[in-house]
């Protein structure tokens, strides 16, 4: 038994808002954005945009690809939908806090009228817990056979725009992977997980407003939307540490050399976190694919959207080793080893 990625999809909104022009509204500039971040623009979704909408549209990129290439029996993206068993949606944005969830918003739009669906909430690792999530559940199901993990997010909602520390950073996306169990005997597919977590970072990459703990209330007035609040310079050296342990536990527990990957695909947060690591591990920085330049830090979205540009890329074929690292508020983080 293995757990394939059969097709891959994104959704980027079309509004591309680069360094120069944030620079003309506060005080920033593309060098110090570029140098500090590597980043030169993100893309911000449309007003009446939601995550389910940017979701939905990766979702349906994924089944068309899926059709297209006929990996799939099924002959529409309509009909491979109703073969789906399960959707499992990572997203820090949801479109609303608590429930429904964003995952069923997603399969209502599909008419996955087979499918369960649940939202898995691991900031900038959801997609990596997400994918270990599918996993587990079409594992342990007997008839279970196809799961949509989809990552997206629309960060730039939840962002103080005034804060130049902290609003540089994001951008809006959406990205998505098929899961298909399959009958396969050789090494293929998800090969090994590491989730790891550790909630003492909690304060350090915050939405205060609007859970349990600090809810609306009737007639508060408020000055400022609910916005990420993030202590920098923790985030940034937990995120070192946490992209280096990953790799080198995934690597030792396997087996595996870094010569034996043909990719490391990091969550995209800071370049220079990335080439920080890097030197740590003494690994070559070419390893590491980083599309940060155009898109921004997008969350639980950025992995997949790295990987289905990869693949639509024609950087990636079957056989191929790929690593997936991940770290994110709460704190969180862990990694996806897998065979293409
Ligand atoms: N434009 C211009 N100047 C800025 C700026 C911006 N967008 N943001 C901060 N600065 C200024 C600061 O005010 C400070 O000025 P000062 O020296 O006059 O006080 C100076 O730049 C240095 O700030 P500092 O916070 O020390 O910069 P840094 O090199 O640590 O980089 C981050 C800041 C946010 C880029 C970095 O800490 C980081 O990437 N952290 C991790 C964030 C992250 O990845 N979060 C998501 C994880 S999923």
């Amino acid at each position: 038994m293995a757990f394939e990625i059969k097709a891959t999809g994104r959704a980027i909104p079309q509004r591309r808002v680069s360094n120069k022009e944030l620079a003309q509204k506060i005080d920033t500039s593309d060098e110090w954005i570029w140098s500090h971040t590597g980043i030169r623009a993100r893309h911000i979704a449309s007003a009446d945009t939601a995550a389910s909408d940017l979701g939905f549209e990766a979702a349906w990129n994924v089944l068309e690809m899926a059709v297209e290439q006929g990996v799939c029996m099924e002959k529409t993206p309509e009909e491979l939908a109703h073969t789906l068993d399960m959707i499992v949606v990572a997203t820090t944005t949801p479109d609303f806090y608590g429930c429904p969830s964003t995952a069923c918003l997603i399969q209502n739009r599909l008419h996955a009228k087979n499918a369960g669906a649940m939202d898995v909430s691991a900031a900038c690792s959801g997609f990596i817990y997400g994918l270990e999530t599918a996993a587990g559940i079409l594992g342990t199901g007997k008839g279970r056979k196809r799961c949509l993990v989809i990552g997206c997010e629309i960060l730039s909602r939840f962002i103080d725009w005034n804060d130049r520390g902290t609003c540089v950073l994001f951008g809006d996306g959406a990205g998505a992977v098929l899961l298909e169990k399959t009958d396969a005997t050789d090494i293929r597919g998800l090969l090994k997980t590491i989730l790891r977590a550790d909630g003492t970072g909690s304060e350090n990459l915050i939405i205060k407003k609007g859970g349990s703990r600090n809810a609306y209330r009737a007639g508060d007035v408020f000055e400022f939307a609910s916005f990420i609040e993030m202590n920098g310079h923790a985030v940034y050296n937990f995120a070192v540490g946490a992209v280096t342990e990953i790799i080198r536990d995934l690597l030792k527990t396997e087996n595996i050399s870094v010569d034996e990957l043909r990719w490391i695909v990091p969550h995209q947060a800071n370049a220079r976190i990335v080439q920080a690591a890097a030197k740590r591990l003494g690994f070559p920085p070419e390893k590491f694919f980083l599309n940060i330049e155009e898109y921004a830090n997008t969350s639980s979205a950025s992995i997949p959207i790295a990987l289905d540009e990869l693949n639509r890329g024609g950087y990636l074929k079957k056989g191929d080793m790929i690593l997936c690292v991940g770290f994110g508020a709460g704190l969180t983080y862990g990694g996806n080893l897998i065979v293409w």
